[in-house]
Parts: C-alpha cells; sequence; structure tokens
C-alpha cells in the first residue's frame, strides 16, 4: 500500500474544478478509474476554519481510502472536531474544499447542513451527541426515516411501523453488543447506552463513510470494548471511518492510518500496517513541537 498522500500529487482537483453554481461542481480529477483498497473516497484540499483570529484548522489536504480506518490523533484544542464538522456540514470552511467519490470520480462538495453531509453519505457520531433526551432511543435511532405502517394506516394516516423500528433497533444494538430495551428513553440510559444509540443512529442509514470523534469518551470500560470491536468491525462491511480520539491506545490499535494533528495541522501520517509505530512516538509527535 502506498503512502498517504500520493494519489493526488500531480493533478489537484482545484484545477479541473469549475465555476460553483449548484450544490456541486464537476471536477474531472485523476481521470482513472481506480478500483480497489486504495481508492480515495474522500478528499480534503487545504481545508481551513478560522474562528475569529484563530486558526482552528490549518490547510488540511488529507485522503480517506475506500475500506479503511483512518484515525486522528492530536492534544485537546489540536483541531480534531473543528475539522470533522466541516466534513460533516455542521461548520463551512473558511478557505479550502471537500471532494467525495461519485460515479467514479472526485466531486467537491458544498454542504450548508450536516443533513447535506449525511445525504452524501458522511455519518458522523459526534462527541457530543446530538440525541433527544425525552424520545426513546428507537426513535433516535430512526429519526428522519420513520417507516410507516403497512397499508392505509401507513400511506393514509401516515402511522409510523413502531413495532419494526423497536425489533430494528434491538437487533442493530445487539448487533454492536448492546441488550438495553431500546424502547428507554434516552435521559434514562447510561453514558455508553447513549454512546451506542448514537453510533446505531448512524449505522443505521448505512453510510460509506462514518466518522467517530471521541467514541470513548463517556464510555465505561466494557462499553469501550464493544465501541472498538465495532470499529474493527466496520470495513468489513466496506466503510470507511475517520476515528478521532487522543486515546493513542485506542488509536494504535484499531487505525490502518494515523495523522497527527498539532495546532491545527496535520504533520505527519503514519501507517500502522508498514511503520513500526510505537504510541510513545505518536503522543512525541503531537507534542513536539509545543515544547520547543
Ligand atoms: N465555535 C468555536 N468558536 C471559537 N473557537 C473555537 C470554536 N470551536 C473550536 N474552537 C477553537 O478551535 C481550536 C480547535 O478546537 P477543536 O474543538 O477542533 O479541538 P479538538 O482537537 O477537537 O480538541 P479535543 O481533543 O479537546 O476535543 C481550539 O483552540 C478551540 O478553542
Ligand atoms: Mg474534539
Amino acid at each position: 500500500m502506498s503512502e498517504s498522500t500520493s494519489e493526488s500529487e500531480g493533478t489537484s482537483p482545484a484545477d479541473g474544478v469549475e465555476p460553483a453554481s449548484g450544490p456541486t461542481a464537476r471536477t474531472d480529477q485523476s481521470g482513472t478509474d481506480e478500483t480497489g483498497d486504495d481508492e480515495v473516497v474522500l478528499q480534503t484540499q487545504d481545508l481551513s476554519k478560522f474562528f475569529g483570529a484563530i486558526e482552528a484548522v490549518k490547510d488540511v489536504s488529507i485522503d480517506v481510502k475506500a475500506d479503511e480506518i483512518l484515525a486522528i490523533a492530536g492534544d485537546n484544542g489540536a483541531g480534531k472536531t473543528t475539522f470533522i464538522r466541516m466534513l460533516s456540514g455542521v461548520l463551512q470552511p473558511t478557505a479550502g474544499e471537500i471532494y467525495l467519490r461519485e460515479d467514479g470520480r472526485l466531486v467537491e462538495q458544498f454542504f450548508s447542513s450536516s443533513k447535506d453531509a449525511m445525504d452524501a453519505g458522511i455519518a458522523t457520531v459526534y462527541q457530543e451527541q446530538h440525541l433527544s433526551p425525552n424520545a426513546s432511543a428507537a426513535n433516535n435511532i430512526f429519526l428522519g426515516m420513520e417507516p410507516l405502517k403497512d397499508g392505509p394506516e401507513g400511506w393514509l394516516l401516515r402511522r409510523t411501523d413502531m413495532d419494526h423500528m423497536i425489533t430494528e433497533s434491538r437487533s442493530l444494538l445487539n448487533e454492536i453488543g448492546f441488550d438495553f430495551d431500546p424502547r428507554s428513553k434516552v435521559n434514562e440510559l447510561s453514558g455508553g447506552q447513549k454512546q451506542a444509540v448514537a453510533v446505531a443512529r448512524a449505522l443505521i442509514r448505512d453510510p460509506p463513510i462514518i466518522i467517530l470523534d471521541e467514541p470513548t469518551s463517556e464510555v465505561s470500560t466494557t462499553g469501550t470494548d464493544k465501541i472498538i470491536d465495532l470499529v474493527r468491525g466496520i470495513p468489513d462491511g466496506e466503510k470507511s471511518v475517520i476515528l478521532i480520539s487522543h486515546k493513542i491506545d485506542v488509536v494504535v490499535d484499531v487505525a490502518d492510518r494515523i495523522a497527527v494533528m498539532r495546532d491545527g495541522e496535520i504533520v505527519e501520517i503514519l501507517n500502522t500496517n508498514e511503520d513500526d509505530v510505537d504510541r510513545l512516538d505518536i503522543v512525541e509527535r503531537m507534542h513536539r513541537e509545543r515544547e520547543r
């Protein structure tokens, strides 16, 4: 497997971008019809975000490949969440571009909401979960895609098929190692169970790209293992995962590549399958410049 950025070098997508007139501007990027594990499914070019005078994310250019787990490691305030908020449509970039593979080529995206990103195939599990506390786990999992009952009750009266939602939620939660009642209200669940609801909500949409921001932050030890197992299991289903964490043990364990972020920049990309990656080494890289 070749190293990170090689595929985009030499053919900057920006060269082929037409003036943005609609939701997507077509780019005629590489012209190659590549397939396989190295295929780039998401790419950023010089993505930047300012908050006033603070540049939280600086010129981040990175490829995410099909079927890989890409971790972003960095200290508190390094810019990880800001970066993924741009990928998930919550924040608009100050500068730079986001591309997704559509019909075999990379197409520039302009997300104005998280729904846009979701519709484009990026599902995000946020650090602070956006769940409705008074609704059931099942209702949260199916939010915005509630199935209707069969027959006139559904098409005429628009009644949602609660039984189906409960059954499906239960089996999805079981799949990720949880067995609480999906009829429980979210505000009655533990931190780990809430996290499972957020993960299930992302997975049920079957997105090609899933982003997890600090999935272990609120989870008990057993819950952590379950979610990490889940992350490990995802690429078998042909998904790309971006995993944001400063828990180096977790990152070294599950990721194919680790992008080290420091002061808003990606300073290094390590390939855990090729490089001899040592967790102390990553911690050192996360802090290096700051200590000078
Ligand atoms: N909405 C905002 N307004 C102003 N500044 C912000 C905002 N969001 C983030 N920042 C700043 O941007 C920088 C990056 O923050 P970000 O949340 O992206 O870091 P992070 O890497 O996710 O950190 P953590 O590991 O603590 O979650 C920080 O300096 C932060 O204070
Ligand atoms: Mg964060």
